[in-house]
Parts: C-alpha cells; sequence; structure tokens
C-alpha cells in the first residue's frame, strides 16, 4: 500500500468512525403487520437505517393491538423491554408509574414539540411533565368506507344518517351484496359500537360515558338504542365474520362484493395499497349522524430506558425522526391518518385525509373532538377491556336484551375501575 492509499484508508476509516461510534439498534414493538401498514412501518425503518442505525422489527400481529401488549408486558416483566413500543392514551401513564419510561425532553425541546402539537397530545404523550412517548399521528375512527360502484349497482345512496344507513344496507342486500363487511372479533366489534354510540349519544354524553364513566349515560335509554342499533346491524353481517381480521373484510369493500365497512382510517391504507383513489375508487364518509365530529386515536411509541449510549443515540433519532415532516408526510399519506404536526401542508394528502384535518381542527374547536374508547384513548385498558367483553357478548346473541346489555355495561366498568 503506497502513502496515498493508506492516508485514503486512514481517512475513510476516520470518517466511518465516528458513525459507526454513533450508529445503535433501536427495537421497536408495533402490531403494523397489514399489506397496507407494513408499507408504512417500511418508511420509517428505512429512515432509520439511512441514518447508520440498526432496525430490529418486533411487530407482533393482531389488528388492536390487545396481542401485543401481552407480549410487551411478558418482555417489561422480564427486565428486558423493547427501545420502543406502541402504547398509546392513559396507558403510557401506567408504564410511566412504573419507572421504565425515558425522557425524551431534549428532543422535545430541540424541536418545539409544545409549539407544533395540540394541548390535548401533549399531555398524552408526557408523565410527571416530561416527555417519555413520541406521536406518529391521528387516526380517525368515525368513518365509513363505501364502495360507489357497488352502491351504483344496488340502487343505494351514501346514507348521512343511521336511517339512511340501515335503507343503504337492505338495497345492498337486496342487490345480493354484502352489505356489511365485518371482521368478528371483539376490537371490531367495539369500534362499530363505538361509532353507534358516538352517533347516538352525541360528543357530549359519549365523554359522559367513556371518559367520565357516567353511571346514568351508561344505563341511559340513549345508550340502550346504541345497543338497539348494534343488534340491528348484526342483520347485515355475513354468517362468516367471526375472527376475520379488519383488512380481510376491507378486502372484500375493495373487491366489490360487500358494500360498506365501518372502520379506522387504517382501513385507508389498505385502498392506497392496492392503488385506490379517495373520493372516486372509494368514499370515506363521517359515520352517519356523527359529521363534524371526530373520534381520535393517536399512534404514539413510548420509549423505554437504556443503558447503552449508541442504543440511546438511535432511540433519541427515531423519535426526532418521527416528528419531522418528512416522515409526517409519507408514513400518513401510507398509513391512512393525518400528520399529529398541526403546520403540515396537506396539499399532497387524498382527499379523505385533507378532509380529516378540517374535521380534527373544526372538532378541536367545537367539543366535537373526542377520544376513541375502543382505541385505548378515553380510558384505562381494564375499562376498555370490559366493555369488549360486554359488547362482544351481546353483538353473538341474536336473542340479547339491550336494556340489560347497557345495565351490564355500567356494573362491568364499574367492577374494573
Ligand atoms: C391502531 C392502528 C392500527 C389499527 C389496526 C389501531 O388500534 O391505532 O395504528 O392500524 O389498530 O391494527
Amino acid at each position: 500500500m503506497n502513502a496515498i492509499s493508506r492516508l485514503a484508508t486512514a481517512v475513510s476509516l476516520a470518517y466511518l468512525l465516528p458513525l459507526t461510534a454513533l450508529a445503535g439498534e433501536v427495537e421497536v414493538l408495533h402490531w403494523w403487520t397489514s399489506g397496507g401498514e407494513k408499507r408504512a412501518v417500511d418508511t420509517l425503518q428505512k429512515l432509520i437505517e439511512d441514518q447508520g442505525h440498526t432496525w430490529k422489527d418486533f411487530a407482533v400481529a393482531g389488528g388492536g393491538g390487545e396481542a401485543a401488549m401481552t407480549v410487551l408486558k411478558t418482555r417489561a416483566v422480564s427486565g428486558n423491554p423493547p427501545a420502543a413500543a406502541q402504547i398509546k392514551g392513559p396507558d403510557i401513564q401506567e408504564w410511566g408509574e412504573l419507572g421504565l419510561l425515558a425522557d425524551l425532553d431534549d428532543v422535545a425541546k430541540q424541536q418545539q414539540w409544545d409549539t407544533l402539537l395540540p394541548p390535548q397530545v401533549i399531555e398524552v404523550m408526557q408523565f410527571g411533565g416530561h416527555y417519555v412517548a413520541v406521536p406518529v399521528n391521528v387516526h380517525r375512527v368515525n368513518w365509513l368506507w363505501i364502495n360507489p360502484e357497488v352502491f351504483a349497482k344496488a340502487g343505494a345512496t351514501a346514507p348521512t344518517t343511521l336511517d339512511e344507513f340501515f335503507v343503504a344496507a337492505d338495497k345492498l342486500k337486496a342487490a345480493g351484496f354484502m352489505p356489511l363487511a365485518h371482521g368478528g372479533q371483539p376490537w371490531q366489534d367495539s369500534t362499530v359500537f363505538e361509532d353507534l354510540a358516538f352517533a347516538v349519544l352525541g360528543p357530549e354524553d359519549f365523554s359522559k360515558a367513556f371518559v367520565d364513566l357516567d353511571e346514568s349515560v351508561l344505563t341511559s335509554a340513549k345508550m340502550v338504542e346504541v345497543f338497539a342499533a348494534l343488534q340491528k346491524l348484526h342483520g347485515y353481517v355475513d354468517a362468516n365474520a367471526a375472527g376475520r381480521d379488519w383488512n380481510s373484510a376491507t378486502a372484500m369493500v375493495i373487491n366489490g362484493k360487500a358494500g360498506m365497512q365501518i372502520m379506522g382510517d387504517w382501513a385507508k391504507s389498505e385502498w392506497t395499497a392496492a392503488g385506490k383513489v379517495a373520493g372516486k375508487d372509494y368514499q370515506c364518509l363521517p359515520f352517519p349522524g356523527t359529521q363534524g365530529s371526530f373520534a381520535y386515536n393517536i399512534d404514539s411509541l413510548a420509549m423505554f430506558k437504556l443503558s447503552d449510549a449508541e442504543n440511546r443515540k438511535a432511540q433519541e433519532d427515531l423519535a426526532r425522526t418521527i416528528m419531522a415532516p418528512e416522515f409526517q408526510q409519507f408514513f400518513n399519506q401510507s398509513k391512512g391518518s393525518i400528520p399529529v404536526r398541526t403546520d403540515m401542508d396537506m396539499s399532497s394528502f387524498d382527499a379523505c385525509a385533507q378532509q380529516s384535518m378540517l374535521d380534527f381542527k373544526e372538532a378541536a374547536a367545537s367539543g366535537g373532538l373526542q377520544p376513541s374508547l375502543a382505541h385505548g384513548m378515553a380510558a384505562s385498558s381494564y375499562v376498555q377491556g370490559a366493555v369488549f367483553d360486554v359488547v362482544t357478548n351481546f353483538f353473538n346473541d341474536p336473542e340479547a336484551d339491550p336494556k340489560k346489555a347497557a345495565q351490564q355495561l355500567a356494573a362491568a366498568i364499574q367492577a374494573v375501575q
């Protein structure tokens, strides 16, 4: 090796060394395993790897994340939590109380999270006044997805009220289509229940019921009406729904077998992955009766304390990357959600996302912005689990009494408080 090439080697090594020294590994637990979700999470993996870090994917399949949370608890109990995990809403406080979460204040200060995030989001991401989680996006739960071609064939019109919803469902049924694509899993049953509750109760009583856990609203005549609507809706779901994944249900609407799906806007990730265009190949409608209101579900990655300095650096870079505009745009365009930053230019987003952002801002100003119960934003996972049990038992029993179900709901919630 001559002197020049020795120098060149030394220079390139010198250049590489600090880079390698700062490169760490981030293990990220999430449940984004459908085709569309995977496309979204791949964008994050790439941005992390581009910074020289190693991405260790810890994906636990199962919509709604119940399975992922069980696996996370096992890992945490054995003293080996991942660097980051998708933990949402009030659960972040519980993990914070265990003393396991890392402080992200330095990154937050540097990127001015306090001025970029809505106050409702800041409150959820902090424990004891310190940032311990980074918000990824804002999903809206109260959506109805329809296939307009199927609607046209059946002579049905896009519903704006619950009554119109059932009229459309009847037309679809009469024309030989599956009216409503649904997956019979507790979190999906409760997603539908929550949307019905949002429509029938309105945002104020929805909040009294699922945030304040107010017994008088939980057992009210309106809540009985919600269960009655859920029972009616069961008549439009096919016999093979039990256990079906949400994305398989979405596929049935995409391929024209079914006319509608009630689901949060992660369903859009499947339409996008299938190359379908919002407003043309499919329509996103606010769930009938909930126009102007917004049931939010914010994905967030909570960070666990790490001892290794390089991994800690990678973890901070992960948080920084997630809040950066580039990630907020690309990830959310694939995921179906809207950016959590309030300063983003929405012109490159599709019609559903633009509508969602407008409605989010309007609902925030009017009191229509409410946390999703079915997606862990409104109450603890214990309350959520109690609601899932009552709702799914009711949904699967055609003889069940709506009045009794409302009583059971209140009692089940009471028992876990
Ligand atoms: C999560 C979404 C996810 C959906 C389906 C929701 O609870 O917030 O990110 O796409 O579940 O698994």
